[in-house]
C-alpha cells in the first residue's frame, strides 16, 4: 500500500498498545495487574464535574475558540502566576488536546524537516515519534555518566548547526527523576545564548516528593520579552488524574502561540468546550486533591522502592516525583521486551519494557495503582524471576507451577 513516508517511520504508541492488552486480559476474566499505567486511579476534582454538567445542561454546546476560551485562559494566567511567578496575557496561552496536542502544535510551529530536537534519556515515548511526524530528527541524549541526571553537557555535545530545540521534562518519564536547579538553569541560559527554543515539559511538576520545590525555569531566563524562546508545557492529565478529559496548555511568546493556534485551528479546532470548562473547573476549584495524590504517590513510591531491593541484582534509583521507577532488571534479562513479555505470559504482570523509552534492559514499573497492585504486582514478579521462591504461587485459586528455569 502506498502510506506515505511518514507514516510509515511512526510506530503506535506502546503505552497505548499496553492499556489495550490490559483491558483485553481484563475483559476475559484473567487476574492482571497493571504496573504499566499512566494515570492516577483518584477521583476527578468536584469542581471538574460540576462545570461540565452545569455547561452541558444549558442545552447549548458549540465550537470553542482554537487557542481555548477565555474562563480556562483566565486560569491558565493565574497557574502562571502562582508556579512560574510570571505575568502573561491571553496571546501567551493556547489550550489544547492534551499536554500531548500541546507539545506536538509546538513542534510543528517550530521545526522543519531534517532540523532536530534534542532531549534526556530515557525519555517519554512519544517525543521520537513526534518529531518523525513532521520529518524533523530526534536527538535523544542519555547522560554520559550512567545516571538519569543529565548534565549540560550532555545536551551541548549533541548541539549542531541543525538543532533547533532541546525538551526538557522534569520530574521524567519514565525515571522519576527531578533535574537539578543547576541543570535547568544551565539549560536555560545555554539555550537563550544559542537562541534555541527549549521546551519545558511541566506536565508532573507538582507530584514531587521529599519536601522538593518546584524548579521555576523563569527565574533563569534574561529574555523576558518576546524574543523568549522558552515554551512551558502543562495540563490537568496527571495532576488532577483527569487524563480521559485530554485538556493541556502551552505558554510561550505571542509569535509562536499564534503559529500554534493557526495549526490548532485547522488540525481540530478548539478543544471540546465541555472538557475546558472542567479544567477552569480543577484550576480554579479547591486544590486538596493535588496534595493528596502527592502525598498518596510519595507513599506508594516508598512501598514499591522497599519491595524492589529484595530483589538481588536489580538496581533502583529512587523517584524523586511522578508515578513510575524505572529499575534495571537486565540481571535476568538483557532484552526488556521479552522480559516484559514473559511476566505478563507467565504472571499476567504489566510492565513497559525500557527498549521503549530508549534504554535497555530496564523496566518502567508504575506506582498510580493501589498499594495492593503494586505489593502482588511485585510479589509475583520477584516470583516469576527468582528461582529460589518456592516452585508454586497461588493467584486467588489459580495455582502457577513454574515450568522455567
Ligand atoms: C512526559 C509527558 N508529557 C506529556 C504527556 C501527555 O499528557 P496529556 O495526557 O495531557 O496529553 C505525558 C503523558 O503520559 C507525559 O508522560
Amino acid at each position: 500500500m502506498s502510506l506515505s513516508l511518514i507514516a510509515k517511520s511512526i510506530k503506535p504508541s506502546p503505552t497505548l498498545a499496553l492499556n489495550e492488552k490490559f483491558a483485553i486480559l481484563k475483559e476475559k476474566g484473567d487476574p492482571v495487574i497493571h504496573l504499566g499505567g499512566g494515570e492516577p486511579k483518584t477521583r476527578v476534582p468536584m469542581e471538574a464535574i460540576m462545570a461540565t454538567v452545569s455547561h452541558v445542561n444549558t442545552g447549548e454546546v458549540r465550537y470553542a475558540p482554537a487557542d481555548g476560551i477565555p474562563a480556562l485562559k483566565q486560569a491558565i494566567i493565574r497557574y502562571t502566576e502562582e508556579y512560574y511567578d510570571r505575568k502573561v496575557t491571553p496571546q501567551h496561552i493556547i489550550a489544547s488536546g492534551g499536554a500531548k496536542q500541546a507539545l506536538m502544535v509546538a513542534l510543528q510551529a517550530i521545526l522543519n524537516p531534517q532540523e532536530e530536537v534534542i532531549f534526556p534519556a530515557p525519555y517519554w515515548v512519544s517525543y521520537p515519534d513526534m518529531a518523525r511526524l513532521i520529518g524533523a530528527i530526534p536527538v535523544p541524549a542519555l547522560p554520559e555518566d550512567g545516571t538519569f541526571y543529565p548534565r549540560l553537557k550532555d545536551i551541548e555535545d549533541r548541539v549542531g548547526s541543525y538543532t533547533k530545540a532541546v525538551i526538557i521534562n522534569s520530574p521524567n518519564n519514565p525515571t522519576g527523576a527531578m533535574y537539578s536547579e543547576e541543570f535547568i538553569s544551565d539549560v536555560v541560559q545555554y539555550c537563550e545564548k544559542k537562541d534555541i527554543w527549549l521546551i519545558m515539559d511541566d506536565i508532573y511538576h507538582r507530584l514531587i516528593f521529599d519536601g522538593r520545590k518546584i524548579i521555576n525555569p523563569y527565574k533563569y531566563t534574561k529574555k523576558l520579552d518576546e524574543n523568549s524562546k522558552l515554551i512551558i508545557i502543562n495540563g490537568v492529565s496527571k495532576q488532577y488524574a483527569m487524563t480521559g478529559f485530554r485538556i493541556g496548555w502551552a505558554v510561550g511568546n505571542k509569535k509562536v502561540i499564534e503559529a500554534m493556534s493557526n495549526i490548532q485551528g485547522h488540525q481540530t479546532s478548539g478543544p471540546s468546550v465541555l472538557l475546558q470548562k472542567a479544567a477552569v473547573g480543577a484550576l480554579n476549584g479547591i486544590q486538596s486533591s493535588v496534595e493528596s495524590l502527592r502525598v498518596t504517590l510519595e507513599n506508594n513510591r516508598n512501598v514499591m522502592v522497599d519491595l524492589l531491593h529484595s530483589f538481588e541484582g536489580v538496581k533502583v534509583t529512587k523517584p524523586d516525583g511522578t508515578f513510575y521507577c524505572f529499575a534495571d532488571f537486565s540481571v535476568y534479562n538483557k532484552s526488556s521486551n521479552q522480559l516484559s513479555a514473559f511476566l505478563i505470559n507467565k504472571v499476567q504482570v504489566l510492565t513497559v519494557p525500557g527498549a521503549e523509552f530508549g534504554l535497555e534492559g530496564y523496566l518502567r514499573l508504575s506506582y498510580c495503582g493501589s498499594i495492593k497492585d503494586i505489593q502482588d504486582g511485585i510479589e509475583r514478579m520477584k516470583w516469576a524471576l527468582d528461582l529460589n521462591s518456592p516452585n508454586e504461587l497461588y493467584i486467588g485459586d489459580r495455582k502457577l507451577v513454574r515450568d522455567w528455569s
